[in-house]
């Protein structure tokens, strides 16, 4: 607890009105990568409590749009559609589909992680898990010239993944921004140019 009231980024994080310092991840990545642009759709895959949408909404616009799922509650934020729900579940999927009409997504972007049991292999594999769903919802909703953007841990299942993503898009990238912590093995990969 104390490591995070003290860490530079919760900070300005309360100083620049982010609802998470999650934030300064995707800025961090927008900055080098370019991902996010006016007008553009976008999903966001595990939202609450919000950073990551209030970024992305800020970059798209009103002429955009992003689409926020969580298993939480996400306080409302001003361009941004909500859904609550298990993403593994179809009737989630469903009403994303529902929201997009006949939309094609710019950018999927997936910070999911899921509840810590402790047991490594199971939390691995359960990230694992989300992170395939995740890939197998870009491949079908972006637009060819859109981009993914996921978060993965380093472990078990890590390498074929990324073997995965390589055979479905062409530039696969790693990023480990600096708002990322040291100690944590989570990594975001990149994808863009759908083949
Ligand atoms: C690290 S937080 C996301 C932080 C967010 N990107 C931000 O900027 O504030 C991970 C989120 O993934 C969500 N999550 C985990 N499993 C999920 C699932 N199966 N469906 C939807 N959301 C899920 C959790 O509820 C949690 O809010």
């Amino acid at each position: 607890m104390s490591e995070h009231v003290n860490d530079s980024y919760v900070q300005r994080a309360h100083k620049e009105g982010y609802r998470s310092r999650a934030a300064y991840k995707l800025l961090e990545i927008d900055a080098r990568d370019h991902i996010l642009k006016s007008g553009m759709v976008v999903v966001d895959l595990g939202a609450t409590p919000g950073g990551w949408s209030q970024v992305a909404a800020s970059k798209v616009g009103g002429g955009g749009k992003v689409i926020a799922v969580d298993l939480l509650p996400l306080h409302p934020i001003n361009g941004v559609e909500f859904i609550q729900g298990d993403f593994c579940d179809d009737s989630v999927l469903a009403q994303i589909e529902n929201k997009l009409g006949s939309k094609k997504i710019g950018l999927v972007i997936s910070d999911m992680s899921p509840n810590i049991s402790g047991i490594n292999m199971t939390d691995q594999a359960r990230a694992m898990h989300l992170a395939e769903l995740a890939l197998d919802f870009s491949l079908l909703h972006l637009q060819s010239s859109g981009a993914f953007l996921v978060k993965v841990f380093q472990g078990a299942g890590f390498e074929e993944y990324i073997k995965l993503m390589r055979s479905y898009y062409a530039r696969v990238v790693t990023r480990k921004p600096d708002s990322s912590r040291d100690r944590s093995n989570e990594l975001y990969l990149l994808g863009t140019f759908k083949i």
